[in-house]
C-alpha cells in the first residue's frame, strides 16, 4: 500500500497533542506554542520523524518544529510519539511553501535531511535550496541564517552549494563523505540509515548568512 492512500491520515493526526491544527494563528509568535523563549529550529520534510525526535530528546532547551507535506508520512511519525513526552516538539502539516505565512523572524536554524532532488529543470523551484525557498527563508530566520543540509544525491548538493553561495551564505562545514569521520553527534535519519547501508556516499554542509545586526 502506498503511503499517500492511508485512509484517514487527517483524522489520526489531528488527534495528537504534537500536531499544530492552526499554524497560521502563531504567525509572528511562534514562542507561544512552547510557552516559553528558547530557540526554535525547523526540519522541513521531517518525513518519519527520527531526527527531530532525538534532536528534541537531546536538546530540551531548544524548540523543535517539524514540517511534512504529507499527513500519511506523519501517521508514522505520531504512532512513534505515542508514548514520548517531549514538550520541545511540535509538527506542522503543510507545503514549505507556506512557511514565510506561519513564521515571521523567529527560526535560528533549518534542517534540511535527504529532501526531494527534484532532477528535472522544470521542477527547479520544488527543490528546498532553489532561490525561491531561500528567499521565503530569510523571511523565518530570527537573526543570523543559518541552514544544515545532509543528502544522498551529489546533483542537489552541488546545485544547493552554489544556490547558498549566490545567496551570500558561507559555508562552515562541507563533509563529501560523512561517514569517513562521522562525530558522536550525528542523528541519523531513515532516508540515510538506507543509503548508509547501501554505502552511499552522505554529503553535509553547514551554512550560515550573517546579518548586520540594526544599531
Ligand atoms: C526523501 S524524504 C526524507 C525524509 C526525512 N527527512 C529523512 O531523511 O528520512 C523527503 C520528505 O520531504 C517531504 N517534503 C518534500 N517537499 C516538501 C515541502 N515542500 N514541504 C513539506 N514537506 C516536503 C516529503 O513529503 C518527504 O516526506
Amino acid at each position: 500500500m502506498r503511503l499517500r492512500n492511508i485512509k484517514n491520515a487527517q483524522d489520526i493526526i489531528s488527534k495528537s497533542e504534537y500536531l499544530i491544527l492552526n499554524p497560521k494563528d502563531y504567525y509572528g509568535k511562534a514562542y507561544k506554542i512552547f510557552n516559553n523563549k528558547n530557540k526554535i529550529e525547523i526540519e522541513i520534510g521531517m518525513g518519519k520523524g527520527d531526527f527531530l525526535i532525538n534532536k528534541a530528546k537531546q536538546n530540551p532547551d531548544i524548540n523543535f518544529i517539524g514540517i511534512e507535506k504529507y499527513a500519511s508520512v506523519l501517521v508514522k511519525t505520531i504512532k512513534k510519539l505515542q508514548n514520548i513526552k517531549l514538550d520541545n516538539l511540535k509538527i506542522i502539516n503543510i507545503d514549505a511553501i507556506l512557511i514565510d505565512e506561519i513564521f515571521k523572524q523567529e527560526i535560528s536554524k533549518i534542517y534540511l535531511n535527504f529532501s526531494d532532488p527534484w532532477p528535472k529543470k522544470k521542477h527547479e523551484n520544488r527543490r528546498l535550496t532553489s532561490p525561491v525557498f531561500l528567499k521565503k527563508y530569510e523571511k523565518v530566520f530570527k537573526d543570523n541564517y543559518n541552514i544544515e543540509m545532509k543528502t544522498d544525491n551529489k546533483k542537489l548538493f552541488e546545485y544547493s552549494l552554489i544556490t547558498l553561495s549566490q545567496n551570500n551564505y558561507s559555508f562552515k562545514n562541507i563533509k563529501l563523505d560523512l561517514y569517513s569521520a562521522l562525530n558522536d553527534d550525528n542523528i541519523q535519519t531513515e532516508y540515510e540509515r538506507k543509503f548508509v547501508s547501501l554505502q552511499y556516499p552522505i554529503y553535509k554542509l553547514e551554512a550560515e548568512c550573517k546579518i548586520a545586526k540594526k544599531m
